[in-house]
């Protein structure tokens, strides 16, 4: 059964463990307009730490994942307001890309059509991304004038190789899903009909992987990205014990699964949660 929040901008669905969660407007492309963006800070506080998700799922309702932020709602009716108001717009936004970050449960991007702009703060913020063959992605803030903010041009530099980036923001230019994939924005482009198959494989996979080691994980490749060597030695310990304290038996069960009862190899698969909880 599909929520919708209040105002209809969001909508999920959870099947299977799996949060199904959807930009939903799809007759303005899924733009981020501000009251989007608090439901969709809404809807992510909602789901992050309930028992009947395991992993999230971005995607767009209709032909678009996101055309970027709202340009009448979130700049030209927000401006006239003050910088109050400004700030508050900005803050509501970079505060779900925030959160998705740095979220307990992994997520996923699936970008099924339009991907530009202030899009890519939550595509960066996705941990693993997914996109069709035929969507397009494109830093199009040049083509309106405006640099591209909101972090955009740190995701441009954090995904792309330096000559890609300036090129990607100065151009303007789209680029399809299979580009986006050689260039780096997203792990894979396949056919939209494919698409939600293939994440789902994934979801199903990372479903399957202890959620405490998990978190830790995505984290620490988020972390240590901007640590000297010694330093992200020493985080990845800190960080190792600290996941301890939450789930220390996890990895004596797949030492013991693997070692003892020689049931799963942990070079070729994940041992069984299930079987530790029986
Ligand atoms: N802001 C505000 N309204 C938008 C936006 C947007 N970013 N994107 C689409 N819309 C609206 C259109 O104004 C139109 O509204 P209307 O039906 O009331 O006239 C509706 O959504 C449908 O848009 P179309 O342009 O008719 O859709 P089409 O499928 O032909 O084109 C496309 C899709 C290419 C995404 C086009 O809408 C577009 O270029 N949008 C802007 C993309 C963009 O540059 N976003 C800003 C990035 S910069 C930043 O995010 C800071």
């Amino acid at each position: 059964m599909t929520t919708l929040s209040p105002k209809g901008t969001v909508a999920y669905d959870i099947i299977g463990r799996i949060a199904w969660l959807r930009f939903n407007r799809p007759e303005k492309r899924n733009c981020m307009s501000p009251t989007l963006n608090q439901e969709m800070g809404d809807a992510l506080a909602e789901l992050e730490f309930r028992d009947d998700v395991g992993v999230l799922v971005l995607s767009g309702e209709g032909t678009s994942w996101s055309a970027g932020m709202d340009l009448k709602e979130y700049f030209r009716e927000t401006e006239p307001k003050g910088l109050g108001a400004v700030r508050q717009a900005q803050r509501e936004s970079y505060g779900w890309w925030r959160r998705l970050r740095w979220y307990q449960k992994p997520t996923i991007a699936m970008v099924n059509g339009w991907c530009f702009g202030g899009g890519y703060g939550p595509l960066f913020a996705c941990d693993l991304a997914f996109a069709a063959e035929e969507a397009q992605f494109g830093l199009s803030e040049i083509n309106w004038g405006i640099l591209p903010g909101g972090g955009a041009t740190k995701v441009a530099l954090e995904l792309m190789p330096f000559r890609r980036a300036m090129y990607h923001a100065m151009m303007g230019e789209t680029i399809d899903g299979t580009t986006a994939a050689q260039w780096g924005l997203v792990n894979e482009a396949m056919p939209l009909a494919a698409l939600r198959d293939r994440v789902e494989e994934v979801a199903q996979v990372l479903l399957k992987k202890n959620p405490v080691a998990l978190k830790a994980t995505k984290d620490a490749i988020r972390r240590v990205g901007e640590m000297t060597y010694d330093n992200a030695e020493d985080y990845l310990v800190r960080a190792q014990e600290a996941a301890n304290s939450f789930d220390n038996e996890g990895r004596h069960e797949g030492i013991r699964q693997f070692i003892d009862d020689k049931t799963y190899k942990p070079g070729l698969g994940t041992y069984d949660l299930e079987k530790r909880k029986a």
